[in-house]
């Protein structure tokens, strides 16, 4: 490794964004807010096998918005917010999802061509509906995503994949979260108002208040302003009672480590795929980039008028800056309870089983290494990189295991320079083992990425399954996804059904947008 490779790691306190001080925020000057939730177009049924579907259209857009005291920001958003709109839909409803790219043509911070892919993080989609990289729809084009929503309740995110350009893509706003709700989770968590998406990233602006992007040598983006739903550092008013976040990392390098300024501990209750087995009291937990965790804070115990802050600690290996130790605050109001919810002041211990948290390591048939490692300036999985994949006409594959079999994947981070969040499409996983030790307790539950951290071998355990066809397996640290850390596996064999029927780029391609349906 060269020196040109290394990344800056002594960057000054406020040294990231260029902005004249007196237009930078501060944390806890502004009213926390939350996306919209997003309205079906229609609600009908699903022409070929019945399924009740709701249909939904979003439109990828260049916009202006609000972040900074003064400045206006240009980003790009879904209908034209950052984050964008929230979908919620209820599990065996099916949503089709019209994403029209209405993008420019070029992008205005590097020149790359606008081109977009929508993945729907957690959702186990058909290969032609899941955002693979190189199924592009171009500005002027549009393409009807269908989701599946058979799974269990969950947190999922949708987000741009566009291949080598995700990480600048996802930055500049094209990110969002999607709930799946099922009868159980309605049943034990707390819903409607009490049920809070936090959606968390970093950003660095320039002095005319537009996003300035530095990615270190595709090491990685680490801004110093920290935004919760595309507020920075927002403050909620909390009445006095249990409350639900879905914390997503949207940050495209950034780890976080959260905390309560009481020291008092977080409730996790759901991890990435859903419900954990048993909930899980934490007093921090290490956030890779893409990982969704549920808690629970408990409010009742605080006076009114108190304010608790969300801090971050922070992991190895981030470059941090005067206020990225502090994510959010709540200000606790006294207004009514509403003690007749039972969620108001129920902490549950024992939440839901699932298919892959009852996976035993005897019934895997292959265990599998994927080594990651820097090469010549390019992230490599197993020596290789999405670039193969593409010259051998989306063939080749990293790994080809049958449907419904069972394996072990272990990823080993020999570095200590780095941390990787790597993420498997289609399967939930269950977290084995970390370097030989149990995982932490907040990730006892169904996930879909795993953090790698420095000098780390982690081991998950997983089903394939339901679908056959190919899927991406990456680093979520899009700057590193981007150049070129990347590879697929095949679930089944390389049929009909793959190459043609649920082929990634060909089976379901982009319309040009005419505008009618
Ligand atoms: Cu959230 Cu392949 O991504
Ligand atoms: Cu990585």
């Amino acid at each position: 490794m060269g020196l040109l490779t290394l990344p800056l790691r002594n960057a000054e306190a406020g040294a990231a964004s260029a902005l004249d001080p007196s237009e930078l925020p501060r944390p806890y000057q502004t009213p926390f807010v939350q996306a919209p939730i997003l309205r079906p177009d229609r609600s009908g049924i699903d022409p070929v096998d019945g399924a009740p579907t709701q249909y939904y259209t979003l439109a990828a857009m260049a916009a202006s918005s609000a972040i900074l005291p003064r400045l206006k920001t240009p980003i790009l958003g879904y209908n034209g917010i950052f984050p964008g709109p929230t979908i919620s839909v209820e599990q065996g409803t099916k949503a089709v999802v019209r994403m029209r790219n209405q993008l420019p043509a070029t992008h205005p911070y590097d020149g790359h061509p606008l081109y977009s892919s929508t993945h729907l993080h957690g959702s186990a989609s058909l290969p032609q509906y899941d955002g693979y990289a190189n199924d592009i729809t171009n500005p002027g084009f549009r393409k009807d995503y269908v989701y599946p929503n058979f799974q269990p309740a969950r947190t999922l995110w949708y987000h741009d994949h566009a291949v080598h350009h995700t990480a600048i893509n996802v930055y500049s706003g094209l990110a969002a979260q999607y709930h799946l709700h099922d009868p159980l989770e309605r049943a034990l968590l707390p819903q409607g108002e009490f049920d809070v998406a936090l959606t968390i990233n970093d950003a660095m602006f320039a002095v005319d208040g537009s996003l300035a992007y530095e990615d270190n040598s595709h090491s990685g983006l680490w801004g110093d302003v920290i935004l919760v739903n595309g507020r920075p550092w927002p403050v909620m008013k909390v009445k006095k009672r249990v409350y639900r976040f879905r914390v997503v990392n949207a940050c495209i390098s950034r780890s976080l480590r959260p905390t309560l300024s009481t020291g008092d501990p977080v409730t996790v209750v759901a991890t990435d795929g859903g419900l954990m087995p048993v909930s899980q009291s934490v007093a921090s937990w290490r956030h890779g980039p893409a990982e969704r965790y549920e808690i629970l804070i408990d409010f009742r115990k605080y006076k009114a008028g108190q304010r608790i802050e969300l801090r971050n600690l922070s992991n190895k290996n981030n470059v941090d800056y005067e206020f990225t130790n502090s994510i959010m605050a709540f200000d606790v109001v006294p207004d009514p309870v509403d003690t007749k919810d039972p969620t108001w002041n129920t902490i549950p211990v024992q939440l839901a089983p699932s298919e892959v948290m009852a996976l035993k390591p005897s019934a895997s048939t292959v265990q599998r290494p994927f080594k990651i490692a820097r090469n010549n300036g390019l992230w490599t999985i197993n020596g290789t990189t999405w670039e193969p994949i593409v010259a051998s006409g989306f063939r080749d594959v990293a790994a080809n295991p049958d449907l419904n079999s069972v394996e072990i994947w272990e990823f080993h981070n020999p570095g200590g320079g780095w941390y990787h969040p790597m993420h498997i499409h289609l399967i939930d996983f269950q977290v084995l083992s970390r370097n030989g030790q149990a995982p932490f307790a907040y990730e006892k539950g169904p996930k879909d990425v795993v953090y790698v951290g420095e000098n780390e071998k982690v081991q998950v355990l997983m089903k394939f399954g339901p679908h056959t066809g190919r899927y991406m397996i990456h680093c979520h640290n899009t700057v590193h996804e981007d150049h070129d850390m990347m590879v697929q596996y095949r679930v089944g064999p390389e049929d009909a059904a793959d190459t043609i029927t649920n082929n990634p780029i060909t089976a379901a391609p982009a319309q040009w947008d005419t505008g009618l349906a």
